[in-house]
């Protein structure tokens, strides 16, 4: 079985080595033009030189959880897409916006701005029951979001496309779900895969829709966010403040205003990093149990065509 190696921004050696580590009858190969046909592509944002040189390819393993990317490009006909089920990006997700929700709604970056300037303060206790944290997306991030923030007790809201149950999650569901939605959240937090019923889905209109002192989180795709309706709705006070994680042009150019906005905090897209040994042993778990005779639209994690995700 031969399998290639083709993911740009990621230093092939160890991935290689990896993969050859946990398939030793694989001939895994990282991809250079005019390689051998493979049964298997390990993918990040390949160049689309690699898919048409590979027409024969079963399957497309991406090593992200989100595959906008990937399903812009023209893909082999018979390929499926499998993105990565979790492979340790949950935690990393739940951490990151617990982290948010709690340094927005403790006041932690007023405390250390005023420790900083020598004064001694006490803010008065903001209450939890007036900070329901919405989550729109859940999917295998959302989910396991939502059930860490019911851990801290927060009113938690979840949003998706099919109806779902969650204890301790009033869920909405569907476009007719979404404006009761956005009126029980104060905190919104985007965990939904970018497709074209979800770009620009926090807008003026949405984002308007939340509670008054609203605050935003997106840790999904830039593209999901009108950049500039959320800044105006900052500015016109009706939104809080932000944390941004994900942009609709990444590196985020220098001149973007969301840099030395006083209310938006931003990272460079590292709420949930992909990680090697994981994410290696996931994919070859599934190569493992498709030579052994499991139908690949059985994985978890294959994509939707017709859904985008
Ligand atoms: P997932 O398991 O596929 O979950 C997607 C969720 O979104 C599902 O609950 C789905 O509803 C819901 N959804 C999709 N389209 C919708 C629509 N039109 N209206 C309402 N709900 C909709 O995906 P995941 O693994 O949780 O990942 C989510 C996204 O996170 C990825 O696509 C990626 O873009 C992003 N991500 C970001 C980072 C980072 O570092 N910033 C890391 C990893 C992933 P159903 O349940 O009804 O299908
Ligand atoms: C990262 O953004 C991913 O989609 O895994």
């Amino acid at each position: 079985m031969n399998l290639l190696f083709c993911c740009v921004g990621a230093k092939p050696e160890p991935w290689v080595a990896g993969l050859r580590a946990e398939l030793p009858e694989a001939n895994v190969q990282d991809w250079t033009p005019g390689a051998l046909p493979a049964d298997y592509g390990v993918v990040w944002a390949p160049p689309q030189q690699f898919l048409d040189e590979q027409p024969q390819l079963k399957a497309l393993f991406n090593i992200g959880a989100g595959v906008d990317a990937l399903l812009k490009l023209r893909l082999p006909p018979a390929a499926s897409v499998v993105r990565l089920d979790d492979a340790g990006m949950s935690v990393q997700m739940a951490e990151y916006v617990s982290h948010a929700v709690i340094r927005h709604f403790r006041e932690f970056d007023g405390y250390e701005a005023d420790i900083r300037s020598g004064k001694w303060s006490y803010r008065k206790p903001l209450m939890r029951a007036n900070f329901p944290v919405g989550i729109m997306g859940l999917g295998v991030l959302g989910e396991r979001v939502a059930r860490t923030l019911t851990q801290f007790d927060f009113p938690v809201k979840g949003w998706s496309r099919s109806p779902k149950t969650i204890e301790g999650v009033q869920c909405f569901s569907g476009e007719a779900g979404m404006a009761d939605f956005l009126a029980a959240s104060r905190v919104l937090v985007c965990l939904l895969p970018l497709t074209p019923e979800t770009t620009n889905i926090m807008n003026r209109e949405t984002l308007s829709k939340l509670q008054p002192g609203a605050y935003v989180i997106n840790v999904a795709r830039g593209a999901h966010l009108v950049d500039e309706d959320l800044i105006a709705l900052i500015d016109g006070g009706h939104i809080a403040g932000a944390t941004l994680d994900v942009f609709r042009n990444e590196p985020l150019s220098t001149d973007h205003a969301f840099w030395k906005h006083p209310k938006i905090n931003i990272t460079p897209h590292t709420s949930a990093r992909t990680l090697r040994e994981e994410t290696i042993a996931q994919i070859a778990g599934k190569i493992r149990a498709v030579e052994g005779g499991t139908p690949i639209t059985s994985l978890a994690g294959v994509v939707d065509p017709n859904r985008g995700y």
